[in-house]
């Protein structure tokens, strides 16, 4: 390494520390009136190859993210069954409509969700930490440190379940909102995870019994308006270390799936959820359901708000192993993973960072 090289590393470093340490989040920054997007949040020309492609273009194709109508899906177990394999085996994605969580509760959350992210940062800051066992937290980039540049947004992360959180560890802004939303979508989870099964010819109670929805966190995501969206992201490309995600988006848009060598916009849909496969529902599914990638742009226009629900066995923390399930494998579907560790998984995904790698290839058998 060079003499350059190396006070430009350390320069970055200084920079790093000096952002994590204002507590203000990519909001303080804003805030300040930043009409350039500073150093650490530029992606190198290689990212901004791998990252932007296309992102400039209109889509070229006509492909939409399925939608799943759950009304009927008392008396019409077949067809939500059917729409939900096909979304989670084909693009990994989808959202779901009249889906039973009451639209003031949708409108709450994402208000006070927002309202949290736009306290004063005296207020904030208490909650502001990168401590790993600290059930709510704020903060910007979790691999701040790790990725080679960092998003441009900012994260309240709460965990909800298994043990009931204590309410009074919520902030005060978002309290009783996030614990009937929290409630509520755990509930479409598990009517999920049914469905799911049912999709993979298990029992509807499969999935539930592997402990998929044991375990849950919500990510209160604020994504400032930015002066040059086009030199950062606002989520680097990733696909998710859970079982499942359930999310919640705004209206500004911005979130991209990569579908077919081309990123799909996941278009606001009002009252809809998005709900994705995560990495550990596709390794225990034996690749049968895809974890995909997608990312969400930064954009002049702004704060975009979203409230992600990661279904996660790691947060209390589970001692349990994940493989591919056996009812699902034969001579002709021999297992693609080894048995893992939810411990092992998250640390290997967390080492990482968002580095645009999957870490499921990390647990891929050799063959
Ligand atoms: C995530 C994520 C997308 C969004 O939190 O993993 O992909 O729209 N969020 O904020
Ligand atoms: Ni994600």
């Amino acid at each position: 390494m060079g003499v350059s090289e190396a006070s430009s590393i350390n320069e970055r470093f200084e920079e790093l520390k000096a952002f994590d340490e204002s507590k203000a989040g990519v909001k303080g920054l804003v805030d300040a009136g930043i009409t350039k997007v500073p150093g650490i949040f530029i992606c190198s020309s290689e990212e901004l190859d791998r990252d932007r492609q296309n992102s400039n273009e209109p889509t070229r194709t006509h492909f939409r993210i399925p939608v799943v109508d759950l009304k009927e899906v008392r008396f019409q177990r077949a067809e939500a069954v059917s729409g939900v394999l096909k979304a989670a085996e084909e693009v990994g994605f989808f959202q779901v409509i009249n889906h039973g969580v009451a639209t003031e509760v949708l409108v709450g959350m994402l208000e006070a969700a927002r309202g949290f992210h736009e306290l004063p940062v005296e207020v904030k800051e208490e909650y502001y930490s990168r401590e790993v066992n600290r059930k709510v937290k704020y903060g910007s980039n979790f691999d701040l440190y790790e990725s080679s540049s960092a998003n441009w947004r900012d994260t309240l992360f709460c965990v909800m379940g298994p043990e009931p959180l204590d309410p009074q560890e919520l902030p005060f802004v978002c309290r009783d909102i996030t614990l009937e939303y929290s409630r509520q979508v755990h509930k479409l989870g598990t009517l999920l995870f049914e469905l799911i099964s049912e999709a993979l010819g298990l029992k509807p109670d499969y999935l539930l019994n592997m402990e998929c929805a044991k375990g849950h966190c919500l990510l209160s995501n604020y994504y400032p308006a930015c002066p040059q969206p086009e030199l950062t992201m606002g989520t680097t490309k990733h696909s998710d270390p859970d079982f499942l995600t359930i999310l919640l988006q705004d209206h500004v848009g911005g979130l991209q799936v990569f579908h077919q060598n081309q990123w799909i916009d996941v278009p606001p849909l009002s009252g809809a959820f998005v709900v994705n496969i995560g990495d550990l529902l596709q390794l225990i599914s034996n690749d049968k359901l895809k974890s995909v990638e997608h990312r969400v742009l930064a954009n002049h226009i702004g704060p975009r708000v979203s409230v992600a629900c990661f279904f996660t066995p790691h947060l209390y923390p589970s001692m349990k192993t994940y493989g591919p399930i056996k009812e699902l494998l034969s001579e002709e579907n021999p297992p693609l993973y080894r048995e893992t560790s939810v411990q092992d998984f998250i640390a290997y995904y967390e080492s990482k960072g968002l580095d645009g790698n999957s870490a499921l290839t990390h647990f891929k058998l050799r063959r």
